[in-house]
């Protein structure tokens, strides 16, 4: 794997093959010396042109556990604001010696337009609306060890609500969860679905989509085994998508009367950052079966999997025992 642009991109035994390296890799955070000289030598970028707190500094922090020199691109502070073009900035820090760029920005496909300009491995953080790679393995890895099945969801019902839409975590997270088995229903005002899933049964759209459809929260609450609930990306509208926060939260928002119908067994995600009385009305740390601090834990253990995967010694299989053990 040279790049991590896209979940599109992985095998369900990708997939698994990551999951089971995040393994490993969380063994050697729980150390009282979490550091690894795996990627001695290497040089990791951020280069975030949109806002982030969990995958910027847990990248970071993947990072430096593997030994790995870090740098820092703010694009506030960057001779981007003189007019230098992306293209241009890529190129300067490339011939700076960088080995992988993790990059986020707004516009959708500018991960992969980067691999022409660099000879660097890219990895996705975020590109506008479309993929999220990084936290789909995240949420995969997180409900796959809360369950306790392995690398694997086979039968697990996920209900996914909110803002689809304009959500690369949905558009990441699902092909994770299908994937691995699980059997995934959106839920949603007609509005915050994306225009094929509302207008088309294509076929292309059932494999973009392999997902089934509500707009009924109460309706889909007492089926469910997961409840996904995503933020509303009022930073991607256009229009109005809603009538108002309120009705929205009124229908689809996690509410203490909602959490009473679900069953006792009952998982509760996040990819954050969380809306407080929008998407959720409910104290996430009161509820036993909240994983959305884990996934945060998770974020660095997998983001530790998909460097040491792109730029360990060829891979980790020639990465010695003493590497692995040496902290
Ligand atoms: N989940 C996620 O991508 O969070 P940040 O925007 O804080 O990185």
């Amino acid at each position: 794997m040279k790049h991590l642009l896209s979940m599109d991109d992985l095998s369900l035994g990708e997939v698994q093959q990551m999951l089971s390296l995040a393994d490993e890799m969380s063994e050697i955070q729980k150390r009282s010396q979490p550091k690894v000289p795996a990627l001695r030598h290497k040089t990791v970028v951020s280069l975030f042109f949109e806002d982030s707190t969990r995958t910027r500094l847990s990248f970071e922090t993947a990072a430096k556990r593997l030994s790995a020199d870090t740098m820092t691109f703010s694009a506030t502070s960057s001779s981007v604001n003189k007019g230098e073009s992306l293209r241009d900035t890529v190129e300067t820090l490339s011939a700076m010696g960088v080995d992988a760029f993790v990059v986020r920005h707004k516009t959708a496909g500018l991960p992969l337009a980067m691999t022409q300009w660099t000879n660097a491995h890219v990895v996705n953080a975020g590109d506008g609306a479309h993929q999220h790679p990084t936290q789909a393995l995240l949420d995969a890895f997180t409900l796959t060890r809360a369950l306790e099945m392995g690398n694997s969801l086979a039968g697990v019902r996920i209900a996914m609500v909110g803002d689809i839409r304009h959500s690369r975590v949905a558009r990441s997270t699902v092909r994770a969860f299908v994937l691995l088995g699980a059997k995934v229903t959106l839920v949603a005002p007609a509005s915050l679905l994306p225009p094929s899933l509302i207008y088309s049964n294509a076929a292309h759209t059932r494999h973009e989509w392999p997902v089934s459809v509500s707009h009924d929260l109460d309706e889909v609450l007492g089926e469910v085994d997961v409840v996904y609930l995503l933020r509303m990306q009022h930073e991607r509208m256009n229009a109005a998508f809603i009538s108002s926060v309120n009705e929205y939260a009124l229908h689809f928002g996690l509410t203490a009367q909602r959490l009473a119908r679900l069953p006792l067994h009952f998982k509760l995600m996040h990819p954050g950052p969380m809306n407080h009385g929008v998407e959720i009305g409910v104290d996430p740390a009161s509820i036993p079966g909240s994983l959305i601090t884990q996934q945060v834990t998770n974020g660095v253990s997998i983001r530790m999997a998909v460097l040491l995967s792109l730029l360990g010694p060829a891979a980790t299989n020639e990465m010695t025992k003493e590497e692995r053990d040496v902290s």
